[in-house]
């Protein structure tokens, strides 16, 4: 794999290395080339990107950072090998239509045929899982707006070193960032939404929580009409589904992290003049939000069980 020094290479590595069918052949940094980390259990050495052998394996993981992906997937390809990339740069709204996009409960049959799969983003994966239950049954309100608050543990940002995320400036601190509309994956989820006929605007403003990992969503959506069990759409889309967990509660960091799952509640707003619903959802970013979405798709195209080497 590529980039496995990183936050999401590094849980990436982890999963491959305990996975009853993928090997590591082999695991790149930039920076830390030549470093030696110990990774489930096994010493993990870095290689330069420019000594993997593409060519030698049948799929391979890109988790480089969003600008330096698209290449190495490109080259990746030549070598005729296929690829999950988790970088932005191939997701749906980021000038690149036709790659499959790996939101694996929603696009099962375009992953499994796929040459090359842009892995979701963490917070998309988080809000549209939630979100597709109410847009596939036409339940969002055309022209009305979806306002989705998120907050992220700071391993989301990556672990290059930032002057803004030292423990001093994170800890026992909480605000939002990204603000006015403007963060990058705001291209996906609207351009998801739109290939759902979801005729709604988005208003999403990210939050850095002060925890390592998980990422914790509350959606506020327009509904076309009350419902009378509020659950029922997303326990029929997703009754079948082994990382989709639908609860009565509102879903909490510590229900979800160190696991493949999503897991979604919804509360009626009490009070409005239209109805409204509260759409809770979390996830742990570097598992269902990267690595372990990562691993999905791939047990897919691979012809694997798909919930085969992933922590439920
Ligand atoms: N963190 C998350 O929660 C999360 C969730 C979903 C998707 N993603 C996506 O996954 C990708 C990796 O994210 P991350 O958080 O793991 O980032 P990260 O911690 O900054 O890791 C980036 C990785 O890429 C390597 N790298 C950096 N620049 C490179 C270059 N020019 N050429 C070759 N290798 C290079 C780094 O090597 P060194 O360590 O040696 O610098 C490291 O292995 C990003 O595209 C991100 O958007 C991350």
């Amino acid at each position: 794999m590529l980039g496995a020094s990183g936050y999401a290479g590094r849980e990436l590595c982890a999963l491959i290395l305990r996975h009853p069918a993928l090997s590591l052949a082999f695991a790149t940094a930039n920076d830390q080339r030549g470093t030696t980390v110990r990774i489930a259990g096994r010493d993990v050495t870095f290689a330069s990107p420019d000594d993997a052998r593409l060519g030698d394996v049948e799929l391979v993981f890109s988790a480089l950072p969003h600008g330096a992906s698209k290449e190495w997937v490109a080259r990746i390809q030549e070598a005729g090998a296929r690829a999950v990339d988790l970088s932005a740069d191939l997701r749906p709204g980021n000038g690149c239509e036709g790659i499959a996009y790996g939101l694996t409960e929603l696009n099962r049959a375009l992953i499994a045929g796929a040459t090359v799969v842009a892995n979701p983003g963490c917070y998309p994966t988080s809000i549209l899982v939630a979100l597709a239950p109410l847009a596939e049954r036409g339940l969002i309100a055309e022209g009305g707006t979806i306002v989705a608050n998120s907050a992220s543990g700071v391993t989301g940002a990556g672990n290059s070193p930032k002057r803004e995320l030292l423990f001093a400036e994170v800890a026992d601190d909480f605000r939002a960032y990204g603000i006015g509309n403007t963060h990058r994956h705001l291209n996906e989820m609207r351009a998801t939404l739109d290939g759902w006929k979801a005729n709604a605007d988005l208003v999403f403003t990210p939050h850095l929580l002060p925890v390592a990992r998980g990422i914790l969503s509350t959606i506020t959506v327009p509904l076309t009409r009350p419902l009378d069990d509020v659950l029922q759409p997303w326990r029929e889309t997703y009754a079948a589904e082994p990382f989709i967990e639908i609860a009565e509660a509102t879903p909490a960091l510590r229900d979800v992290v160190h696991r493949n799952v999503v897991r979604i509640s919804a509360t009626p707003l009490a009070g409005t003049r239209a109805p409204m619903l509260l759409v809770t959802s979390a996830i742990d970013n570097l598992v269902k939000g990267a690595a372990g979405q990562a691993v999905q798709n791939a047990n897919l195209m691979l012809g694997l069980d798909e919930t085969a080497g992933l922590p439920l």
